[in-house]
């Protein structure tokens, strides 16, 4: 990784820490739970048997890959592959041994925010597919997306697997979408995974294991404020929670402070205090159907070209292009 985006992504974090710490109620952007340990936690989470997703899309693009790789090879000669946080890449290994029988004039650019999951990534693609053009990018989404060149020629392939768009608030995954799309040709596609809503209970157990992998996952962003930014969390005196409004369709994660505590960070050298009960939101993960996604892509100017679920309909992939007024 280069100094300086290390620099850029580390004043980042401290200024986004500040802030959410400083706030009332108190968060902190899941992002940031990705260090070289939340990578690792995270692998472990995909071999939950709760963690219904990653199964779920895996066998999606199982019994759909050679549709989906025609539907990506359509009409162009020349195909970028790039994938918005690709993560160890376990489900998209797929697509590329697909998209490899089929044509040889494709680069896949993986971005992730995490150093580490890139570098592992690059060297199991190495060995597992010599012949692989790959251009990794590490750093947030857009300021990679830039600097990939778009042209009429090549055919831009944008992924966003794993319901990562599930992180977003509605108006945040509008926004996100309507630049995806404002950078898009008229023959370029989104392939977005997108959990769906179902029986709450499975939902919240995919977020609470009983082994506490994911409570641990959730407690590693302040491991990781700890070590970075010199603070004194006890995360012993945290609890990971969970909750799911089957309304709206949104999981929230939060840490609850069990007892009134003082924490000083000492980098940013603030002193916070929590009352007993006293919650920092961490994440959301919103669950979805047909009709939110058709909104939201329609607010973004985009529209739904093809979908695909797994047998139990608890997982969709959504194939998203510009509608007619959109196109360049
Ligand atoms: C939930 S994992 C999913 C990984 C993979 N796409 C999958 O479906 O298995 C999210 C990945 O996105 C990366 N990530 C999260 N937020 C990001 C951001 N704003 N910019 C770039 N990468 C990000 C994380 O480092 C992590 O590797």
């Amino acid at each position: 990784m280069e100094a300086d985006t290390l620099i850029k992504i580390q004043a980042q974090f401290a200024q986004d820490v500040y802030e959410g710490l400083s706030a009332s109620p108190k968060h902190l952007a899941s992002k940031y739970i990705y260090d070289h340990k939340g990578d690792l936690l995270f692998e472990q989470i995909m071999n939950l048997p709760e963690y219904y997703l990653t199964d779920c899309e895996l066998a999606i693009l199982k019994n759909n890959r050679e549709e989906i790789t025609n539907l990506f090879l359509k009409n162009t000669t020349s195909l970028n592959l790039v994938e918005l946080g690709a993560g160890n890449g376990k489900k998209t290994k797929i697509i590329l041994e697909e998209l490899q029988k089929q044509s040889s004039n494709f680069c896949y650019v993986p971005i992730d925010i995490s150093n580490n999951a890139l570098l592992k990534l690059k060297n199991t693609l190495s060995i597992e597919f010599p012949n692989l053009n790959v251009s990794p990018k590490q750093g947030t989404y857009f300021n990679m997306l830039k600097t990939i060149e778009s042209s009429e020629s090549t055919k831009n392939v944008i992924l966003f697997l794993g319901s990562n768009i599930g992180n977003l608030s509605h108006s945040q995954a509008i926004t996100f979408l309507s630049q995806l799309a404002a950078g898009m040709h008229s023959n370029d596609m989104i392939f977005i995974g997108c959990d769906q809503k179902k029986d709450p209970q499975t939902i919240l157990n995919a977020y609470n294991d009983p082994k506490g992998v994911t409570e641990a996952f959730n407690k590693n962003l302040l491991h990781r404020i700890n070590r970075e930014l010199d603070a004194n969390f006890i995360l012993d005196n945290f609890l990971h929670w969970e909750s799911y409004n089957p309304q709206s369709g949104t999981a929230k994660s939060f840490l609850v402070s069990k007892i009134d505590q003082k924490v000083q960070i000492a980098a940013l050298d603030l002193e916070l205090k929590f009352k007993a009960w006293e919650t920092i939101h961490t994440e959301i993960s919103q669950k979805y159907d047909d009709e939110l996604i058709s909104e939201l892509a329609k607010a973004a100017g985009l529209q739904i070209t093809a979908q695909f679920s797994d047998d139990k309909k608890y997982f969709k992939n959504y194939i998203l292009t510009k509608t007619a007024l959109q196109k360049l």
